[in-house]
C-alpha cells in the first residue's frame, strides 16, 4: 500500500509540499481550517499544477499524478489517520501551532513522524504540544517549496534518531537534499541569510553602494559560487591564509565585527591552509584537486550560460 502523508495547513508552503510529496508517489491528504477551505486549496493546487506543466516546470503527467494522489480531508483528524508522516504548515504563531500539533498528536498513529515547517520557532518549544515527542522534529522546506532542492531538518533535544533518519528518507524520495541542524534560534538557514542581509543593509545605510549595485555584486561575484560551494569549500579553495590576511585588513576599521574566527586562526597556525596545502574545512585529497577545479570551472560556465538564457530578473 502507498504510504500516506498528511499536510496540515494547505497554504503557500503546505500546498507546495503536498505537490512535491504527491509527485514523489505518496498518497497525500491535506487539511486546513475547514473542509471548504481545504477543497478550495486543493483546486488552487491543481490549477497551479496545470500552469507548472504548461511552463515545463513540472513533468508532463503531473496533473494526472497529483489528481490521483492528492485528497482534501474533511478535518485534521481524518487527514492524519493512518499517516506515516504528518507535516504541519500552519501560520507562524506558537498558539496556532501548539493547538494544531495537539490535535495531530492525539489522532495520528503512535509511530507516525510529526514534523513542523516552522522557520523560526524553537522545535523544543513546539514539542511541548506533542505527546511522545521523540517522534517530533522540524522539517523546514524553503520557498518556493516545489523548486528549492534543500530541506533543513531540525531535531529537538529528545527527538529519536530513527525519527531523524526516517524524516530524511521521506524527503530524499522527493529528490531533495537534507541537512540536519541543531535546534537554535534561526537554525542555520535563517542565521546565514540574515547575517548577509544585515551586512547588506549596513552598506546601504553607510552609502557605500545602492541596493541595486549591492544585489548585482552578490549575484555576479561571490553569490555566483553559492549554488555549488558553501562558505567552507569556498574558503578552502581561496586559501585560509588569504582569509586570515583579509580579516586583518577588515579589522583596521571593524575590529570587533570582523574579528578573526578562532577556528580559522587554529587551522592557519597549524599550516592547514585549505586546498593548496591539504587540510582545512573540507580536506580535499591532493589527487582530487584537478577534478575539483575542472568541476568548478564547468559549473561557473554553465551557470553563466543559464543566466544569459534566462536574462535578468524582471525587477525594474
Ligand atoms: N512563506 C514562506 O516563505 C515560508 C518559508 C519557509 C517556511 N515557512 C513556514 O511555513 C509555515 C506556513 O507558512 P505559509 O507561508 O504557507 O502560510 P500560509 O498563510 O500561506 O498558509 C497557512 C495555512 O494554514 C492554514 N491554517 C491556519 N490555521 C489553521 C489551523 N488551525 N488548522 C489548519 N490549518 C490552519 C491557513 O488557512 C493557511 O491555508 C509557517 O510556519 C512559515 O513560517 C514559510
Amino acid at each position: 500500500m502507498t504510504d500516506k502523508i498528511a499536510i496540515i495547513g494547505s497554504g503557500y508552503m503546505g500546498g507546495g509540499i503536498a505537490q512535491v510529496m504527491a509527485l514523489a508517489g505518496y498518497d497525500v491528504h491535506i487539511a486546513d481550517v475547514s473542509f471548504d477551505v481545504t477543497k478550495d486549496n486543493r483546486a488552487r493546487l491543481m490549477k497551479e499544477t496545470a500552469d507548472f506543466v504548461a511552463d515545463d516546470l513540472f513533468p508532463a503527467d503531473a496533473v494526472e499524478r497529483i489528481e490521483a494522489r492528492l485528497t482534501a480531508a474533511k478535518d485534521i483528524e481524518t487527514a492524519v489517520a493512518d499517516a506515516v508522516l504528518v507535516e504541519e504548515a500552519v501560520p507562524e504563531k506558537i498558539e496556532i501551532k501548539h493547538e494544531t500539533l495537539r490535535r495531530i498528536a492525539a489522532a495520528a498513529p503512535g509511530d507516525a513522524i510529526i514534523a513542523s515547517n516552522t522557520s523560526t520557532i524553537s522545535i523544543g518549544a513546539l514539542a511541548e504540544a506533542v505527546t511522545s515527542p521523540g517522534r517530533f522534529l522540524g522539517v523546514h522546506f524553503s520557498n518556493p517549496s516545489p523548486f528549492i532542492p534543500g530541506v533543513e531538518v531540525i531535531p529537538h533535544a529528545s527527538t529519536d534518531q530513527a525519527t531523524i533518519d526516517q524524516a530524511c528518507a521521506f524527503v530524499h524520495e522527493t529528490g531533495k537534499e537534507t541537512a540536519v541542524v541543531r535546534d537554535v534560534t534561526g537554525f542555520v538557514l535563517n542565521r546565514l541569510q540574515y547575517a548577509l542581509f544585515h551586512e547588506a543593509t549596513q552598506l546601504l545605510d553607510e552609502g557605500v553602494a545602492t541596493a541595486e549595485d549591492i544585489d548585482t555584486l552578490v549575484r555576479t561575484t561571490f553569490g555566483f559560487r553559492l549554488p555549488f560551494f558553501g562558505p567552507f569549500a569556498i574558503a578552502d579553495m581561496a586559501g585560509l591564509d588569504v582569509y586570515n590576511f583579509c580579516y586583518k585588513s577588515l579589522q583596521t576599521d571593524f575590529p570587533e565585527r570582523f574579528a578573526t574566527p578562532r577556528v580559522l586562526s587554529e587551522l592557519v597556525e597549524s599550516g592547514k591552509l585549505g586546498t593548496k596545502s591539504g587540510g582545512g574545512f573540507t580536506d580535499v585529497p591532493a589527487e582530487r584537486i584537478p577534478e575539483l577545479i575542472a568541476y568548478r570551472n564547468k559549473a561557473y560556465v554553465k551557470l553563466n550560460e543559464l543566466m544569459a538564457e534566462l536574462g535578468p530578473p524582471p525587477i525594474d
